[in-house]
């Protein structure tokens, strides 16, 4: 098959522009949609060309280490306008706006018509409108920044968005003017550096000249000939880097950029996400591209994101107001570099239990009394002898610097504040002691089984000593579940992020990027933890410590059972978040199985997709003491560190105090298999 696959482009080295551009270390793609370009019937888009678009980006990305996740191509479009809308609607999300919209044109007689100006106007309503045109896509490109740059000189401007429309293989014809569209301001820039004195950026007219030898637009960029490839790289990354370091910039393209300048500026706008102290702003890239072979059929879309490790932490960039869960997630993958969004999100394999744990919640309908006093409704409980003031808690996730520089110690205040019990990881990326020393709130570690017990003996003292007041063993990690998401990504922890709890040592190959489709952490657990561990080993950690002993990922009446028999203190009903064995039971229909095997002889608390208080309140319901909430925390922790962390607490604990008060069901302890009606049928 043919392709025409750009191949990464070098920098100068030493140069302060961008680092060497092998791989776009960091970056991720974040969305894909694969757009159809209207043609004749014959040439439709059809299984075989949208297979071979896969095959062609495949291609084009893989050298800069990105890869389409699996099913990213979701088809989109029929039309130049739905594909136009479809490339807007992925750089600029619903809610979102942006401060100036350049639509650069590569074609310099095209007019954009009023409906693409005025459906256009919508991405910065009130903002200026810019076009920039040029005879070339890269130049258009090029001209399109420095259109960009003049506006946020001196301008409060955050966020840019810059398309280009690039259909560089159109023949230049000097004799057709520029055509300027009536009402918004144009601009023509010429390039740089073999005209050092020439006035680049210049806002206002274009300035249309008649004919070549009279220096129209293109024929000047004409004139640079063969060094006009060298002149836009070098400069582009100039302007890259400079701009970065003020504004967001968003660069769009239904074109073909295979010239090279989109990763030119890629490598700019990593720089600068590297350095954190430089300010605002992320890059991203929405790309375009399509086989040469599919005759521009059909094409895709791809937003490609850099780390935004340098905003500083916890800054939103939309400051629309986060009413539900839902909001804190949109929030938090703004915050988070694509793999590890892709590591808090994802779950194993066609992550089919991830949708079934929040699924099953669709299955209940409440059964509201009437006429019950709800003028209190009380949230205060106690797990485990541990008085909280709700039952929602933090479930045990790991490496909380992943998403915030403070890690475990925010997440721990964040607990305080909320007074609600959190779970510690074993993989925790603050000490334990740090993290006690930071909260009020009742404090649980959770811990696997290492093959190291001295390792994790030594934890357990640690522990105990620092004020915990529980174990919780997790045993639905006999090895990791193929996570593929992270498989794909060759996901492994950053270095500056480690389990500090544990030796260095045994930590060593989470750290280490394996061969293409590992991930770290999966090598890591097959390597430290003890898949031969059997009920009757129980009794060795019971006597390990006075502390409760806490099984987490009981999913049947049989295990329920058998945790009873051997001593345990409490059961969590958990498939780990969907991350283990796809095709698990939700969560949600084994909570009533695992409870009514268990008949009181423990507590019996829950977590798998819970992302309110309603689902809180069903999960009460069915047979739990306590709700833990994985990802959800993960979510306020990158949006606000402590104070998104307690903001989501809190906010779960309101909606179940909501939900108590309109269910009339005031006190938990009144929240019964009367208080709703649950589908339990597998088959919808
Ligand atoms: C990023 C992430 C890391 C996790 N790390 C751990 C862990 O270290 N130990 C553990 O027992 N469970 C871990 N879990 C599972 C959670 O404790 C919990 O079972 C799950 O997240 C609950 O589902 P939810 O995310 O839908 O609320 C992790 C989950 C996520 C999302």
């Amino acid at each position: 098959m043919h392709t025409t696959v750009p191949h990464p482009v070098e920098t100068d080295a030493g140069s302060d522009a961008g680092p060497g551009l092998g791989s776009l270390a960091g970056w991720g793609i974040r969305r894909a949609v694969r757009l159809a370009f209207p043609g004749p019937a014959c040439l439709a888009l059809d299984e075989e060309h949208a297979a071979r678009l896969d095959t062609y980006l495949t291609d084009l990305l893989q050298p800069y280490g990105l890869a389409l996740g699996p099913g990213a191509l979701a088809p989109r479009g029929q039309s130049y306008g739905e594909m136009a809308e479809a490339l807007i609607e992925l750089a600029v999300p619903a809610g979102e706006h942006v401060d100036l919209l350049v639509m650069a044109y590569a074609i310099p007689d095209i007019t954009p018509g009023r409906a693409t100006t005025t459906y256009l106007s919508h991405v910065c309503p009130g903002g200026p409108l810019a076009f920039a045109i040029s005879d070339q896509g890269t130049a258009a490109g090029f001209t399109g920044l420095r259109l960009v740059r003049e506006y946020a000189r001196g301008s409060g401007m955050r966020r840019a968005l810059l398309i280009v429309v690039e259909q560089a293989w159109l023949a230049y014809d000097p004799g057709v003017p520029a055509a300027v569209p009536a009402g918004h301001t144009g601009v023509a820039v010429l390039l740089g550096d073999a005209h050092p004195d020439e006035h680049v950026g210049q806002l206002g007219p274009v300035r249309v000249r008649a004919g070549a030898l009279d220096s129209s637009p293109g024929a000047e960029i004409e004139e640079f000939g063969e060094t006009r490839a060298v002149i836009l790289g070098a400069a582009l990354k100039r302007e890259a880097a400079a701009l970065s370091a003020k504004s967001e910039v968003i660069l769009a393209s239904p074109g073909r950029p295979t010239t090279g300048v989109w990763w030119e500026l890629a490598a700019a706008l990593q720089a600068r996400a590297k350095k954190p102290e430089a300010g605002a702003g992320c890059g991203r890239i929405v790309m375009a591209d399509a086989d040469l072979d599919l005759g521009f059929l059909c094409t895709a879309a791809i937003d490609v994101r850099a780390p935004v490790r340098g905003a500083e932490p916890g800054s939103r960039v939309s400051d629309s107001p986060l009413l539900c869960l839902d909001d804190y997630r949109s929030a938090a993958q703004e915050q988070v570099t694509p793999d590890v969004w892709d590591f808090i999100d994802g779950g194993a394999e066609t992550e089919r239990t991830v949708a079934a744990n929040r699924a099953a919640f669709g299955r209940v309908t409440l059964r509201p009394r009437a006429l019950v006093d709800t003028e209190v409704c009380d949230t205060r409980t106690a797990v485990l002898g541990s008085p909280v003031a709700t039952p929602l808690a933090v479930a045990p996730t790991a490496y909380h610097r992943l998403v915030h520089p403070e890690g475990e110690v925010a997440t721990a205040r964040g607990a305080g504040a909320a007074e609600a019990l959190y779970t510690v990881s074993i993989f925790a990326s603050r000490t334990l002691e740090d993290i006690a020393a930071a909260t009020t709130a009742p404090l649980w570690l959770q811990v696997y089984w290492l093959r190291q017990r001295d390792a994790l003996s030594a934890l357990i003292d640690r522990a105990a000593a620092a004020g915990y007041r529980a174990l919780v063993l997790t045993v639905d990690l006999a090895r990791m579940g193929r996570r593929w998401r992270d498989m794909r990504n060759n996901f492994a922890v950053a270095p500056d992020c480690t389990a500090v709890n544990l030796d260095a040592a045994l930590m060593a190959s989470a750290h280490a990027h394996g061969a293409g489709g590992t991930s770290a952490l999966a090598v890591h657990t097959a390597q430290a933890i003890d898949p031969s561990v059997t009920w009757s080993d129980l009794a060795w950690l019971r006597s390990r410590s006075d502390l409760p002993v806490v099984l987490k990922g009981i999913l049947t009446a049989e295990d329920a059972r058998l945790a009873v028999e051997n001593g345990a203190d409490a059961v969590i009903v958990s498939n780990h978040g969907g991350r283990q064995l796809d095709g698990a039971v939700p969560s949600l229909l084994a909570l009533p199985e695992v409870a009514a095997a268990v008949g009181g002889a423990c507590p019996v608390l829950f977590d798998g997709g819970v992302r309110g208080g309603g689902d809180a309140f069903a999960a009460l319901a069915l047979g739990a003491k306590a709700v833990f909430l994985g990802r959800p925390v993960l979510w306020g922790l990158a949006v606000g560190g402590a104070s998104g962390v307690a903001g989501v607490l809190d906010l779960a604990t309101e909606e179940l105090a909501h939900t108590m008060a309109l269910a009339g069901r005031p006190a938990l302890d009144v929240i019964d298999g009367s208080a709703l009606r649950f589908d339990e049928r597998t088959e919808p």
